[in-house]
């Protein structure tokens, strides 16, 4: 395996996270973007979340995967470079590597450097034909792709997870539209959703009965705390999530259990008792809206995978 170092980070600095803390908390609704969840507490929270019982999307997912590995990697083809949009530890990934033909080269690309480092020593002592050249970056941003992609045959961007969904609409197509432009012609999209369901499958999985939900919410604050000099107090704010049918996503929010006033990046906030702060919004969408959304980024549907219960899309779309 040939691995180089992650290379042209793109994070974004102190003084803008605190700005768009203090912009995101003062709006009308307020809210506090979701991406500020995953510090290291959060990041293990979220482990967590995947695990339990009413959460089935990473479940589901990985089944669909290993269910169809070798349909999805003759679909992606001989001499691909596979690019991972925010890879973790690659862990669905594995599924796929194992039956990629004579891959070019994997490219993962994650925010964490520190992550992209161990999981590229592990994916090392299991993966010692691949070429891998990991990226350390903001997928949200634009990055560059390393060299090797060039001579590859073709170029899919894989992006699993459901974190589609964390997109609002017209970010979601702009985020396709930039996908686009990094697949070129006749590249390919290989994309997880969660369909809509029923309300109560859908709430459940954001409300655990263990409240591992809850704190991943909560621990939000914790870590605004520490980016932006807040002083949040987490135990006087409660979490809170429902479907909205009409819109077809989940809305995650911490409500406050009091009135009072908090300091955050410098400003002071009168919040309610009982104000919410918007952390997530979760969309669920059906597969007509999700491909008519592909369509105007360039993209059509070539082929999906589903589960039993459809609960659960993996969806290879190749780029016009
Ligand atoms: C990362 N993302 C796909 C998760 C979701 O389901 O929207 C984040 C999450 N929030 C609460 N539970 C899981």
């Amino acid at each position: 395996m040939k691995t180089t170092t992650p290379s042209a980070v793109q994070l974004e600095d102190r003084p803008t996270q605190v700005a768009e803390i203090v912009a995101a908390l003062t709006s009308v609704p307020r809210r506090i973007p979701s991406k500020y969840f995953y510090d290291e507490t959060g990041s293990a929270l979220f482990d967590a979340i995947c695990e339990l019982p009413e959460y089935y999307l990473t479940r589901t997912e990985a089944a669909i995967m290993r269910e169809n590995a070798g349909d999805i990697a003759a679909e992606i083809g001989r001499g691909a470079a596979l690019i991972e949009l925010g890879s973790g530890s690659s862990t669905k990934t594995r599924i796929l590597l194992d039956r990629l033909r004579s891959p070019a080269v994997y490219v993962p690309i994650d925010i964490s450097e520190e992550h992209l480092e161990k999981s590229a020593i592990q994916l090392r002592s299991e993966y010692p034909e691949l070429r891998i050249e990991a990226v350390a970056a903001d997928y949200n941003f634009d990055f560059n792709l390393p060299r090797s992609v060039a001579g590859a045959r073709t170029r899919v961007l894989y992006f699993p997870g459901s974190t589609f969904g964390n997109f609002q609409p017209e970010k979601g197509l702009a985020f396709l539209k930039r996908i686009r432009t990094l697949t070129g012609r006749r590249g390919a999209l290989l994309i997880g959703l969660d369909w809509f369901k029923s309300t109560e499958v859908l709430e459940a999985a954001y409300n655990d009965s263990a409240g591992v939900t809850a704190a991943f919410n909560l621990n939000i604050l914790s870590n605004v705390n520490r980016i932006a000099e807040g002083d949040f107090k987490s135990d006087s704010f409660r979490h809170y999530a429902c479907l909205d049918e009409q819109e077809g996503r989940i809305e995650m929010y911490l409500v406050s259990n009091e009135q009072q006033t908090v300091s955050v990046g410098g400003t002071t906030i009168e919040i309610e008792k009982d104000e919410a702060i918007l952390t997530e919004v979760s969309y669920k969408y059906r597969p007509e809206a999700f491909l008519k959304m592909a369509d105007q980024a360039g993209f059509e549907l070539e082929r999906s995978w589903t589960d039993a219960e459809r609960k659960f899309g993996v969806v290879f779309l190749r780029s016009r």
